[in-house]
């Protein structure tokens, strides 16, 4: 049967260039490779899954066995230099560098499986605990003891081990502890490793010191960023242990040295690794080694957080879609930068500067804008002295540095404006001189302005610090990737002007704490609320944590109305996954949707057959023949995608209720009157924690007139609790892609 889903498999795997399974090496550099392979003898790393090694091993079976495949294949001497990791925990498997000739032969070895071609993979506060609810001393924060014993890992550039946010103050010795290259490792930061040949741990980049911070960081009073966003520093998991694990350098991140660090994760016994990098969109999971090693860390009982990558909005572009990873996409928070631009007929309109200028002119300047010069490439000129120049924002770095020269040399400052995909995302940048930035809206409003007054515009910029309960948040972020795929991203929550620790070096940019934006920043925001929820629940399965995060989530801001995207239309699944994360919630979520192994093992085989299972769930007791085949739509996920056939379609769906005592949970559907949706049974009653009840919801209707889905919601609502599930209803003949918003 080809329901939509197949269609969607296929159509991800037209992306990848090899969909077959043909060749024993994936890889999509492979043919011009052999092509040129006689003349050729360049070295190229690959990754090699091989089968565990036979019984009756010797001292060090695995690295015997993986080093047996290259004994005759490779001169002896090389061998040292040329195996880059060995692997046992992520797979059974080593890196290594071969020529394409060594692979042939070594790939004719009995006991290898595949091999990959080592990837060079995308990298993707003070206030975001308080914008999620938790607060010092109260509630929820205090009831999950800040999530105190909890180990979080991070795969990233290493830490500034030296930054106060991972000082630890009020933090008990570990349950574990890792290895730890930084002289400053103690009980909060307890491992530090890089697996970089040649390399420490120490953070050159800023990236790794401010994702660990932001998911794990101590308190820290006073934190600001040159005076702005003054404030407590803390992570979301500000008692958590912090594992750093260095997998990456100048902004080279290959998948190697990231399933090393899986490797070492698994093996220090993490309980939430924090993924702030991706595989590309449309990779195969079994192509793709983070899935495959995420798999291996997952049936382990560690839940893996991924970004959902910074390619929005363009549709189906999220990254890392595999269901066993949680997936963030990016929102802002309600606090912005303020300055504001008074305009010469007495209106003025909002935007934001991370350059607060002290005691600014309150003088009125000419406005200037030209079509011709839209990006501020304007020569150092006359005309422009004095004149406030109106430019759009192209994010370049030649753009950064031609404003800073532009008004270093005379005039009076900038206003940047957001082009048209970037709506209202703000990224809050640091010019060091007089520049406001605003909202593509705001540009609008000002060039209609200008165009207005026959060249009488004029205009002063007014700074106004640290603003708080900025309306409307969260808002989507227009860089944060978007689905669809299962249904993915899962969860949104903040990736915006987000301001943590960043290693006090050189420079006025570094540190010691730094604004930047990214879904990179979101990951560990999620990987802290999962610390959180481990904490309180300790034998609680990744995918029970998942469930809980998504099913909790928020579909609506502070003041009852619908999230936003980056356009300020509603937000869309596709944008925001379940919703924006609600951490006292997720502790607390009645039912959840839980997956173990095999549940996924009979998805894989649905998806991928025998060979995705061997390379992804290598159970040697497991086969395709001996597991019932999972469709997608039938994947117990705390969401829900429905096919809308001509007949009725049915997908099942397993809780299991965590909460104490007695329960009854009625069923609220809520769908667009040409479906009918039904939920059977309607209720459900539960007596004890871990009883598990199946229901199966029913869509039947017409089509779905031009759109290509519809979104509505399933919820199992009881007295204390709301358990949401989105439903997705996607037309079948059409393409799955979602309709473009209106
Ligand atoms: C928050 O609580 C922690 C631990 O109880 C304490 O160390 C810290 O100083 C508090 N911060 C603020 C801003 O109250
Ligand atoms: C962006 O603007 C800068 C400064 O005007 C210019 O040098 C650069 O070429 C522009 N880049 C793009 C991609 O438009
Ligand atoms: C506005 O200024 C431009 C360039 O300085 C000039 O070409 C144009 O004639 C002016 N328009 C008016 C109405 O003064
Ligand atoms: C300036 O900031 C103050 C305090 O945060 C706020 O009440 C006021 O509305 C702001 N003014 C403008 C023009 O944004
Ligand atoms: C919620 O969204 C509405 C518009 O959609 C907006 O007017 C309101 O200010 C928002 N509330 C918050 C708390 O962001
Ligand atoms: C920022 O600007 C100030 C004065 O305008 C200057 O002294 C300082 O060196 C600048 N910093 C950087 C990093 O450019
Ligand atoms: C392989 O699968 C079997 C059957 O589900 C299970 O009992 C066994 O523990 C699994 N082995 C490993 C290493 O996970
Ligand atoms: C869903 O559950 C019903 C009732 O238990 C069962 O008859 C049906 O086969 C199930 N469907 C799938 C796809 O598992
Ligand atoms: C739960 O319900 C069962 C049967 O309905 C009853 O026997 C039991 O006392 C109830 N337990 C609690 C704690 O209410």
């Amino acid at each position: 049967m080809a329901s939509f889903t197949d269609l969607l498999v296929q159509l991800l795997l037209l992306t990848t260039l090899f969909p077959t399974l043909a060749l024993s090496y994936i890889n999509s550099a492979t043919t011009s490779i052999h092509q040129n392979a006689a003349k050729s003898s360049a070295y190229r790393a690959y990754i090699m899954l091989v089968q565990p090694p036979p019984l009756n091993p010797g001292e060090d079976p695995h690295h015997q066995w993986h080093k047996s495949f290259l004994s005759s294949s490779l001169a002896g001497d090389s061998m040292k230099s040329r195996l880059l990791y060995s692997y046992t925990e992520v797979f059974n498997g080593f890196a290594v560098r071969l020529t394409v000739a060594e692979l042939d032969m070594v790939s004719k070895k009995p006991g290898f499986v595949r091999a990959f071609p080592d990837q060079t993979l995308q990298l993707m506060t003070t206030h975001t605990p308080e914008f999620l609810g938790l607060r010092n001393g109260t509630g929820f924060w205090s009831q999950a003891d800040y999530g105190k014993g909890v180990i979080i890992g991070l795969l990233d550039s290493g830490i500034y081990a030296a930054h106060a946010s991972f000082n630890d103050h009020g933090i008990p010795p570990p349950p574990a502890k890792g290895s730890c290259d930084a002289a400053q490792c103690n009980n909060k930061l307890i491992g530090a490793k890089s697996l970089i040949a040649g390399d420490d741990s120490d953070d050159e980049e800023g990236h790794g010191t401010h994702t660990s911070s932001t998911a794990a960081g101590n308190f820290v009073t006073g934190a600001s960023y040159n005076g702005v966003g003054t404030g407590t520093a803390a992570g979301i998991a500000p008692s958590a242990h912090i594992a750093m694990y260095k997998v990456w350098v100048a902004r080279d991140c290959k998948s190697s040295a990231i399933l090393a660090g899986l490797e070492e994760a698994i093996k220090d016994g993490v309980d939430v690794l924090s993924l702030s990098l991706g595989s590309s969109t449309g990779a195969s999971f079994d192509q793709d080694p983070i899935s495959i090693g995420a798999f291996s860390a997952m049936s382990k009982g560690i839940l893996v957080v991924c970004a959902a990558g910074n390619s929005g909005p363009t549709q189906r572009s999220v990254a890392n879609e595999a269901p066993w990873l949680l997936t963030a996409a990016a929102g802002s928070v309600d606090r912005s930068f303020g300055a504001n631009i008074h305009l010469g007929n007495g209106k003025s309109i909002e935007g934001e500067a991370l350059t607060q200028i002290a005691n600014p002119s309150l003088k009125l300047h000419s406005l200037l804008y030209s079509e011709k010069w839209r990006y501020c490439n304007y020569d150092y000129d006359s005309s422009i002295i004095g004149k406030i120049l109106v430019c759009k924002d192209n994010k370049s770095k030649a753009q950064q540095s031609k404003i800073r020269n532009i008004v270093g040399t005379g005039a009076a400052g900038v206003v940047l404006f957001n082009d048209e995909i970037s709506g209202y995302t703000t990224i809050a940048t640091d010019y060091n001189c007089s520049v406001v930035q605003v909202t593509a809206a705001g540009g609008e409003a000002l060039i209609a302005y200008i165009a207005s007054t026959d060249n009488s515009s004029a205009a002063s910029l007014a700074y106004n610090g640290t603003q708080f309960s900025v309306r409307p948040a969260p808002v989507v972020a227009s860089f944060s990737s978007r689905g669809p795929s299962i249904l993915k991203p899962d969860i949104v929550a903040p990736g915006l002007n987000i301001l943590v620790a960043w290693p006090s070096k050189t420079g006025h940019e570094q540190g010691p704490f730094n604004i930047i934006s990214g879904t990179s920043m979101v990951t560990p925001h999620v990987s802290g609320v999962a610390a959180l929820i481990k904490g309180i629940h300790p034998n609680w399965s990744p995918a029970t944590i998942k469930s809980a995060i998504l099913t909790t989530s928020n579909i609506i801001n502070g003041t009852g109305d619908s999230i936003l995207d980056e356009q300020h239309r509603k937000a869309g699944v596709y944008d925001t996954g379940a919703g924006h994360v609600n951490p006292a919630r997720a502790a607390d979520p009645g039912l959840v949707y839980d997956l173990s192994v095999i549940d996924y093992a009979g998805y894989i085989c649905w998806l991928l057959g025998d060979s995705g299972l061997a390379t992804i769930v290598r159970n040697s007791s497991l086969t395709c023949a001996k597991l019932p085949k999972v469709q997608d739509v039938q994947l117990n996920y705390p969401t829900i995608t429905v096919p809308l056939t001509s007949t009725q379609f049915t997908v099942n769906r397993t809780v299991t209720y965590v909460g104490p005592a007695n329960s009854t949970f009625k069923t609220k559907v809520d769908v667009p009157r040409s479906l009918t949706v039904r939920a059977v049974p309607e209720t459900m009653s539960f007596s004890k924690t871990g009883e598990k009840k199946t229901f199966s919801v029913s869509v039947s209707g017409h089509d779905l007139g031009k759109e290509l889905y519809v979104e509505r919601t399933l919820s199992w609502v009881s007295e204390k609790h709301v358990v949401r599930s989105p439903v997705v209803v996607v037309a079948i003949g059409g393409d799955t892609a979602p309709a473009p918003s209106p």
